[in-house]
């Protein structure tokens, strides 16, 4: 088998802290297990673009297709780039240019002491949100008149296609089929948006009567996010929308001890794909060496089952679980140690999995 090639754009901020450590364990399995995979680092983000005015480089698309497999990105976003254009570029750039459709973001407890809720155990707290991840606001669809004048009018499309609700929602009920779960629920916000969400209800209507074997049920945004909240036991698989998700993809991360903890990925089943934690750039920890490497660590995990080394990403989520319980962890988790010597611990433990 040839090399798996992976792209690593560490980007902005904290972004660069958090994907040192996921290298980290990459080469600690590629030295200890023989993983195939080859790592090329690609130094986009706000530095570049402040000083040669490129964000994301001609080409990208055509390269990541033609050479790469996957990609791993961490985060974009810096003070000094007000507008954001190179995240717009870069990040939501390779979702849209390499069609990423599904956005996949896992929310497990680890361990009961990070839910802010009470009296909730690990298993209450499972469950994994699909975000739409190429249309919806996000497409850039709109435009501003009479800009800068007391007159000004803003406008920001929501963009939804029947191609494109539907995949998302057929990727999340075939989730749920292969691993045997139970229980979906799709959220939108039809009832005051009849036009675009009207055609997520109606295809979720066609959609959920091929797979009767699943408990499929509809609630209102607004009302998805309460249940979260009020009883997160109930969810196996929540299917929404590009904004929606975002949103309640942090909601998630914040019921299962914050976004030091959530991965997640950019899915286009069968294409080369990217993988990144849910946080951004956090400027106010950048450089400080306290940022939690954690959530980058578990998407490189999700990565190499991805890749189809399922072993090694247990692996990796085992040893960050035993990291947790035995309070190897930075502060945002109650510890005191490093975003380095966190990456370290969990490869030494990693290192200690190996069979002679
Ligand atoms: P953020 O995720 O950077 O930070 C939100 C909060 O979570 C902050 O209090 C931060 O300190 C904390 N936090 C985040 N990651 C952490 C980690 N690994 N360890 C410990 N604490 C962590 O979101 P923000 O402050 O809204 O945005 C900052 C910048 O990042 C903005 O420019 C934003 O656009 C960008 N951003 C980028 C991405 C991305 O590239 N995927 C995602 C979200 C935000
Ligand atoms: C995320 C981020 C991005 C998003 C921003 C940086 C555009 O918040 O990946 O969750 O909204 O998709
Ligand atoms: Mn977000």
């Amino acid at each position: 088998m040839g090399n798996q090639r992976v792209a690593v754009i560490p980007g902005d901020g904290i972004g660069v802290e958090v994907i040192a450590e996921a290298v980290k364990i990459l080469d600690t399995l590629i030295r200890t297990r023989h993983l195939p995979l080859e790592i090329v680092t690609f130094d986009w983000g706000a530095e570049k673009y402040l000083r040669e005015g490129v964000s994301l480089p001609e080409g990208a698309f055509d390269m990541f297709r033609r050479e790469f497999d996957v990609i791993l990105i961490g985060a974009m976003g810096d003070p000094r780039v007000p507008t954001n254009q190179h995240a717009a570029d870069i990040l939501l750039g390779i979702r849209f240019g390499l069609d990423l459709y599904v956005n996949q973001r896992p929310i497990k407890l680890l361990d009961a002491r990070f839910c802010p809720l009470k009296n909730r155990s690990e298993r209450e707290v499972n469950f994994v949100v699909f975000r739409e991840n190429t249309e919806g606001p996000y497409v850039g669809v709109g435009g501003n008149l009479k800009r800068g004048t007391p007159d000004e009018v803003a406008v920001t499309e929501d963009v939804n296609t029947r191609k494109g609700v539907e995949r998302i929602l057929v990727h999340a009920f075939e989730h749920a089929r292969a691993r045997g779960m139970k229980k979906l629920c799709m959220g939108d916000k039809s009832n005051a948006m009849p036009h675009g969400h009207g055609l997520w209800q109606r295809t979720f209507a066609e959609v959920r009567r091929r797979y009767p074997e699943i408990e499929s049920r509809h609630l209102f945004v607004d009302t998805l996010a309460m249940e979260m909240v009020r009883d997160p036991s109930q969810f196996e698989v929540i299917v929404t929308s590009n904004l929606l998700g975002d949103i309640l993809s942090d909601l998630g991360a914040a019921l299962a001890g914050g976004l030091g903890l959530s991965p997640s990925a950019n899915l286009h089943p069968g294409q080369v794909s990217m993988f990144e934690p849910v946080h951004g750039s956090a400027p106010m920890l950048a450089g400080k060496n306290v940022a939690n490497p954690m959530a980058a660590i578990l998407s490189a995990a999700m990565m190499l089952e991805f890749l189809g080394h399922a072993n090694e990403a247990r692996q990796i989520e085992t040893a960050v679980a035993e990291a947790v319980r035995q309070e190897i962890t930075t502060p945002d988790l109650g510890g005191n140690q490093g975003t380095r010597a966190v990456g370290d611990w969990i490869a030494a433990r990693l290192t200690g999995f190996q069979v002679a």
